[in-house]
């Protein structure tokens, strides 16, 4: 078969359509044939090596794909070949065939394209986990979401809204973004490059803050994301888009009731699987319903996956990109 495969540590061109082995089907796995999967931030990091949970080089590079199952190991129940599912597979996701444990295969409905299908579960389930399950959110809190306009940022938003959030700001880096931001639902878009997001916070929540922030972006974003967390709120740092690190006085936090938590879906996926089962089931209800929206922006054949890493790079991407394995 073939993947898109990073051959070395590099910039978009390290990235090779090429020949790669069969994955190898275990006793509890499920074997997919790729219709398509999604470009995320953490497959750039992983191609410059700076991604925790990725590989050495050569490695297929990406989290999720949507497929029909071919095979099936024989500890697995409830999977069979034929059905339509989204996974995360074992080896990388850019590959016409991929294994993944049956603790990460979610069948799909009918009535779901490829093309979102394969764009929700690392924006979406993840997008659930730090709204519902992280942050605690409940009805009629406001949140500000970081990188708005980006594929977890367009998701958070709506699932924000979902959840019961009252007033939702985002931030974006560009003023091209803004509109972005706004169609999935945003009360409130400020530039942070033009202007202090946390003064805009302030002055819109009449100086009580947020009570909810994501934060993926880091370093002075996350320090600054603090000035502007109301009494009892709760920032959720989830990625380091910016590479800086950010550093947070503890003592900022117990007179205000205030917490600062962590999350990783790629550390769920290995030590609490079972975890992200019932942010799937959430997620693709309501995607099924029409009530949530994955915000494509463009879509690539598989083995153009370097241009598509070279428009996630550029900083100008909004929503979500897809890969198409098949024609
Ligand atoms: N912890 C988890 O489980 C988890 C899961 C999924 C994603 N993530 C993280 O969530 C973030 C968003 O992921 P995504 O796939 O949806 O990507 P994305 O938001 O579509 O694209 C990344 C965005 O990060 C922002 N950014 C800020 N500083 C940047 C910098 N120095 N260089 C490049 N981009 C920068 C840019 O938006 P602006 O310029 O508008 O700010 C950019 O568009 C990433 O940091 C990713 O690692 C974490």
């Amino acid at each position: 078969m073939h993947a898109v495969v990073v051959t070395a540590w590099g910039g978009p061109e390290v990235l090779q359509w090429m020949d790669w082995p069969e994955p190898a089907v275990g006793p509890d796995d499920v074997l997919i044939r790729v219709q398509t999967t999604s470009v995320n931030f953490a497959d750039v990091k992983a191609r410059y090596g700076q991604y925790h949970g990725a590989g050495k080089p050569p490695f297929v590079p990406g989290l999720d794909v949507a497929g029909v199952v071919e095979a099936v190991g024989e500890q697995v129940e409830g999977v069979a070949p034929g059905m339509r599912v989204v996974a995360f597979p074992r080896g990388g996701s850019y590959a016409e065939r991929v294994v993944a444990p049956k603790e990460l295969v979610y069948p799909i409905p009918d009535a779901l394209d490829w093309a979102p299908a394969a764009g929700i579960p690392t924006v979406g389930f993840t997008a659930y986990q730090l709204l519902a399950t992280v942050a605690r959110i409940t009805p009629g809190e406001s949140v500000l979401i970081h990188s708005a306009a980006g594929g977890v940022g367009t998701t958070a938003i709506q699932i924000a809204r979902l959840l019961g959030a009252r007033f939702i700001i985002g931030t974006v880096g560009d003023d091209a973004k803004r509109p972005v931001a706004e169609e999935a639902g945003a009360d409130l878009v400020v530039n942070y490059r033009q202007t202090s997001f946390s003064e805009a916070v302030k002055a819109a929540t009449d100086g009580h803050g947020v009570d909810v922030i994501l934060d993926a972006v880091g370093g002075p974003v996350a320090e600054e994301s603090l000035t502007c967390l109301a009494p009892f709120g709760r920032l959720v740092h989830f990625g380091d888009a910016s590479g800086e690190v950010g550093r947070i006085r503890v003592s900022d936090l117990h007179a205000s009731c205030r917490a600062v938590l962590g999350y990783s879906l790629g550390t769920a996926r290995r030590a609490r699987p079972a975890s992200i089962r019932p942010a799937a089931d959430h997620v693709l209800q309501w995607l099924q319903e029409g009530r949530l929206r994955v915000m494509i922006t463009r879509e690539y054949p598989l083995p153009e996956a370097a241009a598509a890493h070279q428009w996630m790079e550029s900083r100008q991407s909004v929503g979500k990109i897809i890969l198409r394995a098949t024609p």
